[in-house]
């Protein structure tokens, strides 16, 4: 038999999506399954979008262009600037997802065997966008205690070598909710210039902080002009995970035309989700006030609901719409395989997601759970409800 390579052996399960044959074997089952695993949210994509694709008259379904459009990129250099982050279409790449700008980032930056400082626990696709560039992860860890705020800065300081290129945050965070400040952007920035290093900052979740607080992106840091680097999508914005378009955002030239070349190797993005991404940009603000509204209330409750279960600790996330959850329980992998196969309660169960996936370092978040709030209130009380039961149940 040809053997597969060592690469393909080493690219690791999602933790998001491992568990998806035992949720599809309760479905047949009639059981239903409450999906706290991934982050789809249920929240309708503007309507404004949708009409652009349905009311196009292309008689030719064309490349793009491989940076993406121009019309679409000069739109998008004005919505950065709305907030307040001043670049222009030269300095964007329209990707296939944030996913695509990821891999162009490390692609763009590392070698193999290169080093890449990451706050864990992580976004777990890093992990495969690492392992697939042959890029290191050097995870630092981040404390539910701390509410997943910024190590300090000397934990970072102690991990860099040599062969480190960049540092890679994700803010706010997947899977933490937690929110960089202004004075903790400022931090790394600093220790990003003192070495020499890029920041690379995915900025995914940048519309969705809470409670009066801002988002400060690394590109309004002046000081990171030539060291920062935005992974960005509209995947979450609009509710347009199915659109597949992103961006990676640099004012520094040669990072976005080394970016270009592997960008000309898959052509261009995909030119309907252009169209309707460029039309999403028109959204009114009232769509995102509505929006930010609902993951307010449902975090508030998901947040409630857990701490009154005992040995239960949560950190209450002021972005994105995730949290971490650490249970009573020694094995969360075992946990939701369980809840898949064994537990129903009025014949339903949950789906979460086991934390250890999301971290780099061994045996680290082997207790803890991610949960996606991207479901009504009424489910998220149910699966709430449901994880209470099981655990009784587990534990004993
Ligand atoms: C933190 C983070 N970065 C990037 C992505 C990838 O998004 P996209 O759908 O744009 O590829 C996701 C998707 O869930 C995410 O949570």
């Amino acid at each position: 038999m040809p053997k597969i390579s060592q690469k393909g052996l080493a690219m690791p399960q999602s933790p998001i999506r491992k568990l998806v044959p035992f949720a599809e074997n309760a479905k047949k089952k009639g059981a239903n399954v409450i999906h706290l695993n991934i982050g789809q949210p249920d929240i309708k994509t503007p309507q404004i979008a949708l009409d652009a694709v349905k009311n196009n008259q292309l008689n030719v379904l064309e490349y793009s262009r491989t940076e993406g459009s121009e019309a679409y990129r000069e739109k998008v250099a004005a919505y950065y600037q709305k907030n307040k982050i001043s670049v222009t279409a030269d300095d964007i790449i329209v990707t296939t997802g944030g996913s695509e700008a990821l891999a162009f980032a490390m692609g763009s930056i590392a070698d193999a065997d290169d080093e890449i400082i990451i706050p864990e626990p992580f976004y777990a696709n890093y992990n495969g966008f690492a392992t697939a560039s042959g890029v290191k992860v050097v995870p630092v860890v981040s404390k539910l205690e701390n509410n997943f705020a910024l190590p300090p800065i000397e934990d970072f300081e102690k991990l860099i070598t040599p062969r480190t290129k960049a540092i890679l945050i994700c803010n706010p965070g997947n899977p933490t909710g937690y929110l960089y400040s202004e004075e903790e952007i400022r931090k790394l920035a600093k220790i990003v210039l003192k070495h020499d290093l890029f920041l690379i900052a995915d900025e995914v979740y940048r519309e969705f902080v809470y409670d009066d607080k801002e988002h400060y992106s690394i590109l309004q840091e002046p000081s990171l002009e030539q060291h920062g680097i935005i992974v960005d999508s509209v995947s979450k914005r609009y509710s347009m995970c199915g659109a597949r378009i992103g961006f990676l955002v640099s004012k520094n030239k040669e990072v976005i035309s080394t970016a270009i070349k592997f960008a000309q190797a898959r052509l261009s993005p995909p030119t309907y989700a252009q169209i309707a991404s460029e039309a999403a940009l028109e959204t009114p603000q009232n769509y995102f006030d509505e929006v930010k509204t609902e993951y307010v209330a449902r975090r508030n409750l998901l947040i409630s609901e857990l701490e009154k279960l005992d040995g239960v600790k949560v950190a209450k996330p002021q972005g994105a719409f995730y949290c971490i959850a650490e249970l009573p329980i020694e094995d969360a992998d075992d946990f939701a395989q369980w809840l898949l196969e064994d537990f129903r309660v009025n014949n339903e169960t949950v789906m979460v997601a086991p934390a250890a996936g999301f971290y780099a370092t061994e045996g680290l978040g082997r207790n803890q759970i991610r949960i996606a709030y991207v479901l009504d209130q009424a489910s998220l009380k149910r699966a709430v409800h449901i994880l209470g039961e099981a655990l009784k149940t587990y534990i004993c």
